[in-house]
């Protein structure tokens, strides 16, 4: 017998046997392995005398393909029947009861963070982000805040080591350093983000909200300030008309600076914002310091422009009704399913960010 044939009715009876994948896989490469039998034969073929080597040649290949064939379909056979297995084993009870679903909810503030970048994002301006921790230079001194001054009193401020170095950001007026160092102006930004001071009752908390504001270019004056607030007010609350007041006051990195409030009154025991004779105080603002836009090397006599500090929290409790600030971190689900917000409602105002 020849060895085609020998090796072909050897193998045809092994793979007759029953075989697992690993058995196969040996099979495959004792005969088309590197030196496998069949791979050997396949060399010899230059070695056939001529008259003999088309005949080798052709019965070599049909023996290749029959037994390719048979290992190909065993492989087959064998991965559906370890399929079969499994599904038979593998049943499911779809009798069962689900498992519970809970949905989380949107904090408030959360929230409303969202609607005031959505509210400014629709007049040209684009969010920034710094860090909690920051350094002396960018929350006080690049702000033109000398260092006698009483903000930078342990009172208020929360140090991170001994030489009053690194701090909790009192404010997010940082993000407007760090924001016109890395970049030429102009300047049209947001800065939402945590604060801390060492403070706490029914309206502070040591750890609360702002959101900064900056717009700096050529021929920015106060009337844009006014006009952005209001714009940014009427919007918020969903009013049409706004009672608003700047009532001059002082912060090192703005001159001349402002506190705004906007008008309000209780009736039926619910605020309501832009009408009667009271006034809530809800952002400190101000056009920029030359020597803040000189600390940041931009030259104040080409460029100035505005910023404005939103208290967030405060905001949020006015529009959603809700009076005791230390709730908003105290981590009660009762509370926030109470007041948060469905993940999948869009604020009513949201038109998509610019960015
Ligand atoms: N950073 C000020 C504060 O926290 C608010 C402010 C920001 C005032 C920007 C003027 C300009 O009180």
């Amino acid at each position: 017998m020849s060895d085609l044939k020998k090796i072909k009715n050897e193998y045809l009876l092994k793979l007759k046997s029953k075989l697992n994948l690993s058995d196969i896989n040996q099979i495959k490469s004792e005969l088309f392995g590197k030196n496998g039998l069949v791979s050997s034969q396949f060399k010899k073929i230059g070695t056939i005398a001529q008259s003999d080597r088309k005949k080798f040649a052709s019965d070599l290949n049909i023996i290749k393909d029959e037994l390719q064939n048979i290992i190909s379909s065993k492989i087959n056979e064998i991965e559906n029947s370890v399929i079969n297995e499994k599904l038979e084993k593998e049943q499911i009870d779809v009798t069962l009861p689900e498992r519970p679903f809970v949905r989380g909810k949107i904090h408030p503030v959360s929230q409303t963070i969202d609607e005031i970048s959505s509210i400014f994002s629709e007049i040209g301006f684009s969010v920034e982000e710094g860090p909690d921790v920051e350094n002396e230079y960018n929350n006080f001194t690049a702000l033109n805040t000398p260092d006698n001054h009483p903000a930078r009193d342990m009172h208020d401020t929360f140090y991170l080591d001994e030489k009053k170095q690194r701090l909790l950001r009192t404010h997010t007026s940082p993000v407007q350093i760090r924001t016109m160092l890395k970049d030429r102006p102009p300047f049209k930004i947001i800065a939402p983000g945590r604060t801390y001071r060492s403070d706490s009752d029914q309206t502070h908390a040591p750890m609360f909200h702002q959101v900064e504001g900056l717009h700096i270019d050529k021929n920015i004056n106060m009337s844009h300030l006014k006009g952005c607030l209001n714009y940014f007010i009427k919007e918020f609350f969903e009013v049409k008309k706004i009672k608003m007041r700047f009532r001059p006051s002082h912060f090192p990195f703005t001159e001349p600076s402002a506190e705004v409030d906007i008008g309000y009154e209780i009736k039926d025991g619910k605020i309501i914002i832009g009408e009667g004779d009271k006034w809530l105080e809800i952002l400190g603002c101000g056009m920029v310091h030359p020597n803040v836009l000189r600390n940041v090397k931009v030259d104040p006599t080409k460029f100035q422009g505005y910023a404005f500090g939103i208290g967030i929290d405060r905001l949020a409790m006015l529009k959603y009704g809700i009076n005791d600030l230390r709730a908003f971190f105290e981590c009660d689900y009762r509370w926030l399913n109470h007041f948060g917000f469905d993940p999948l409602d869009v604020p009513t105002n949201y038109r998509g960010l610019s960015r």
